[in-house]
């Protein structure tokens, strides 16, 4: 066989193939609703475009720094300080081709073939698969819809062993919504310093949190901490900026070297246009992410609410990112029969409401969950309304 184990090891990604499905099924004229994709559908803020618009005027179209320019990093530095109350030097920021990257490089980085990672389930599809392809070990630990999805500090000392290397943390989490606070973020710390494990702490849903919850980064809780921890964010969420391909990764100087090698001999910098139109989101006004956030909040509330309408499913109010994670298990008890077979899992529910109802979403298996589903409310409202009478129909 030709193709490497390595390569052969990895899955393809399941969000990426089911939004690929539903736009095929638009193509062919059908009214394909989607609650699949994680990206907002507002444009990218006008003076971010505009940005973009004279950088190419200007000629800004070479290869840049590998490893990102720096009036780019100096922005991260200070929306890092103001932010998130942490202090960063430009030398221990690396700007990539989105979070996607910086999470990639990071795990790469870090670990040696065999190390174990620990990963709190559900969790984003590309983690995983990232791991794996390092040649570490991910090692899951469920986490319950009864404690909101969010980890306890005891569950991961249960898991450490002495081949630990790192915990990824992913807050707001998607697919779940979880925001994990103070307490519990100061508890998990603890941890860290106590076995000398590093975390990478994904945050790029952070501008979005509803209710009282509030975003924490918890390379903020002291220095000796802020050594453990590389901190991944970037502009796909915040900004409405997923097509551009930018993400910034904070931690310490010899691991964001690391990181920059890798880059250096894999893509090489991030698109020069849009690192300009991202120093011009970080730097400009800011009025568009409580705009986004406000819409979203009010989607959330009417998806949510409809959700825990449907006989058989129980859906917990998402703290924070554009997700509804609804608990199926009880639809699925129930065995629904289709083409001659009962459906008994997330991705036969999912393919279902595909097929019939023609409304794309994500079964909980492609997050490590069986018995949920995931639906984006990075949709209009009218979407909404319309997705949810079909689901509801359906399921009837
Ligand atoms: C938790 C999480 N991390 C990282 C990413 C990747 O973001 P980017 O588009 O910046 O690569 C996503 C995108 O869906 C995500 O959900």
């Amino acid at each position: 066989m030709t193709i490497s184990n390595r390569v052969k090891s990895i899955n393809p990604s399941q969000t990426l193939a089911i939004t690929a499905q539903a736009l095929k099924m638009k193509r062919e004229g059908k009214k394909v609703i989607s609650f699949a994709a994680g990206e907002p559908d507002f444009d990218t803020p006008k003076n971010i475009r505009e940005e973009a618009i004279s950088a190419i005027n200007q000629g800004f179209t070479k290869y840049t720094a590998s490893s990102g320019i720096i009036e780019l990093k100096e922005a991260v530095v200070e929306k890092l300080k103001k932010d998130n109350k942490v202090e960063y030097k430009p030398s221990e920021i690396i700007i990539s081709n989105g979070a996607k990257q910086c999470l990639f490089n990071a795990i790469l980085t870090l670990c040696n073939p065999g190390d174990e990672v620990l990963l709190p389930i559900p969790c984003w599809v590309s983690y995983t698969e990232q791991i794996k392809f390092a040649q570490a070990v991910p090692i899951f630990i469920n986490t319950r819809q009864e404690e909101a999805f969010k980890l306890s500090a005891a569950q991961v000392e249960e898991k450490i062993t002495s081949r630990t290397k790192l915990l990824i943390l992913n807050s707001p989490n998607n697919p779940t919504g979880a925001v994990y606070e103070q307490e519990e973020i100061k508890r998990i710390a603890q941890l860290l310093l106590k076995y000398n494990i590093y975390c990478i702490c994904d945050e790029i849903y952070e501008k979005l949190v509803y209710d009282n919850a509030k975003h924490l980064s918890i390379a903020s809780l002291s220095d000796e901490i802020k050594e453990k921890i590389i901190t991944i964010n970037g502009v796909s969420k915040s900004y409405a900026m997923t097509g551009w391909r930018i993400g910034y990764a904070a931690g310490p100087e010899d691991i964001i070297k690391g990181m920059s090698k890798i880059q250096g001999h894999s893509t090489s910098n991030p698109n020069s246009i849009a690192q300009k139109a991202s120093v011009e989101a970080l730097n400009g006004k800011q009025n568009a992410i409580e705009e986004m956030r406000k819409a979203f909040d009010e989607r959330r509330k009417y998806m949510v609410k409809r959700l825990n309408e449907i006989e058989g499913i129980s859906c917990l109010n998402p703290a924070g990112a554009f997700y509804a994670f609804p608990n199926v298990s009880k639809i699925l008890d129930r065995g629904i029969e289709y083409n001659g077979k009962k459906i008994s899992n997330s991705f036969g529910l999912s393919n279902f409401i595909l097929k019939e109802a023609e409304v794309a979403l994500i079964p909980g298996s492609a997050f490590e969950a069986e018995g949920y589903l995931r639906l984006s409310y990075a949709a209009s409202l009218e979407d909404i309304k319309e997705g949810l009478n079909r689901i509801e129909n359906i399921l009837k």
